[in-house]
């Protein structure tokens, strides 16, 4: 049967996406108007095909290239191509080593340390705001940002890599509009210049990470026999796809938190009880923290950092769903609007409330595995996952332990899409040291 969709328009898509304020909640209408699988117009790319529906993403969960056309504008980052469109037999292998220091947990542990002195930098200076409000958003993304600088080029000593400099070098690629502008080139080539050096500090035999160390990002990809070209833009693209989504992740979990205490109270009897006196966790507590593990799933369900995903397909294929059973062609762009997924009524009840409970183990196992894909699926979901789960628990447990935060009245926070699901006026926050909140 045909797939159900709004009416083809002359200008390609464009008028209905901005009517609806945006990619992010034109998909949740379309979804809500149409069902499970929908037909629409994406602008540059024609009619792609949108999912929904949990039983059908699992239909679609091998398919293993991206349009490119939706990625071009990311090309001037990279040297040798965008990791994130190169085709599938050049990507898996890639793929393997990513994840082999990504996902590991000896890369975990190793800059768990690091990551502790970072998160606890910016609560020292939280604590002396004074009774003004914090800016979560902007502070929390700076602060990922430093983390994957940290993970990715770190390790290296200072002489090699200054890491203030490389962060502010990626500042400036990030807020560059066009990416071939002087200013964004001078910063790209700085931050090229600086993985040589890491490079070439390695190849010199400084002992930054013995030789199989698969905890080194950069060793890892060495080890591989990666070329120099992409083992820079290897790190381009993970800082890229790092810090913006694990910043807001933090950031829209506190946001939900300073609205519902009760949640909030249980979080921090929790952190009590597992951490005691301590101000932060060792890498081994993450696992104690249960609750607080739900708290962070259920808010990435409502706030997806992330909030989309592409494929296009190699062959013909049938996709049979809830609302009926669709053919669609080999070159068909199909596209993953991960809120939708997240806020379909049909596997999640009452989908606007914040419900941490969705998420115990016997809930998770109730549920259609496809329902929740924060971090995407199959061969080209986020090899960082683990990694963001990791920093994002550390960072909520720290804050979280020292200090309650309650939102600033009468302001309003807006989910826009920004390549993530960003606060459009930041997240402001009365940050109060628990020990002294009246308890
Ligand atoms: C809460 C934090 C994060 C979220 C929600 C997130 C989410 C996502 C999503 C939705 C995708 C696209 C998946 C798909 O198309 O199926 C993705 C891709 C990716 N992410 Fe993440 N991510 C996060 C953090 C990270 C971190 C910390 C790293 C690296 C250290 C990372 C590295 C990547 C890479 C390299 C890709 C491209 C995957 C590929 O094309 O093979 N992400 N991420």
């Amino acid at each position: 049967m045909p797939i159900p969709g709004p009416v083809l328009r002359a200008d390609g898509g464009v008028g209905a996406i901005s009517d609806a304020g945006g990619l992010h909640l034109y998909q949740r209408r379309l979804h809500a108007e149409y069902g499970g699988v929908v037909r629409f117009q994406l602008p540059g790319v024609g009619v792609a095909v949108s999912v929904a529906d949990p039983l059908v993403l699992e239909q679609t969960v091998r398919i293993d290239e991206r349009p490119s056309a939706l990625f071009a504008f990311l090309e001037p980052l990279c040297e040798a191509g965008n990791l994130q469109v190169i085709g599938a037999e050049e990507h898996a292998p890639w793929r393997r080593v990513l994840l082999e220091a990504l996902a590991g947990r000896p890369s975990h542990e190793r800059h768990f340390g690091e990551f502790v002195s970072l998160v606890e930098g910016l609560a020292e200076r939280w604590a002396g705001a004074g009774g003004d409000a914090v800016l979560l958003q902007k502070d929390l993304t700076a602060l990922s940002l430093r983390m994957i600088c940290a993970y990715a080029l770190g390790g290296a000593g200072s002489d090699v890599v200054r890491a203030e400099e490389v962060v502010d070098a990626f500042e400036v690629v990030l807020s560059e509009a066009d990416p071939t502008t002087q200013r964004a080139s001078l910063a790209l080539d700085h931050l090229r210049a600086t993985v040589d050096r890491v490079i070439a500090a390695h190849e010199g035999g400084r002992e930054i990470a013995p030789e199989d160390d698969r905890s080194d990002l950069i060793r890892a990809l060495m080890a591989a026999r990666t070329s120099p070209a992409r083992i820079r833009d290897t790190v381009m693209v993970t800082m890229l796809a790092a810090h913006h989504t694990t910043g807001v992740a933090v950031s829209w979990t506190l946001h939900l938190l300073g609205r519902h205490p009760e949640v909030a109270e249980r979080v921090a009897a929790e952190l009590d009880r597992v951490l005691g006196d301590r101000s932060a966790p060792d890498y081994g507590d993450l696992r104690e923290l249960t609750y607080l593990d739900m708290v962070l799933k259920e808010s990435m369900r409502l706030y997806p950092p992330g909030p989309y995903g592409a494929r296009e397909t190699t062959e013909d294929m049938v996709l049979s769903g809830a609302d009926g059973t669709y053919g669609i062609p080999a070159g068909t762009t199909v596209f993953y609007p991960f809120w939708a997924v997240h806020m379909n009524p049909d596997h999640w009840p009452e989908p606007e409330e914040f419900r941490p409970e969705r998420f115990t183990p016997e809930a998770v196992a109730a549920r259609s595995r496809f329902a929740y894909v924060p971090f995407g699926l199959g061969p080209r979901s986020c090899e960082g996952a683990g990694l963001a789960m990791v920093e994002a628990q550390l960072t909520l447990a720290v804050l979280l332990k020292r200090f309650r935060f309650r939102p600033v009245e009468g302001h309003e926070v807006t989910p826009v899409e920004r390549f993530v699901l960003w606060a459009a006026d930041d997240i402001p926050m009365v940050v109060t040291p628990r020990a002294t909140a009246g308890r």
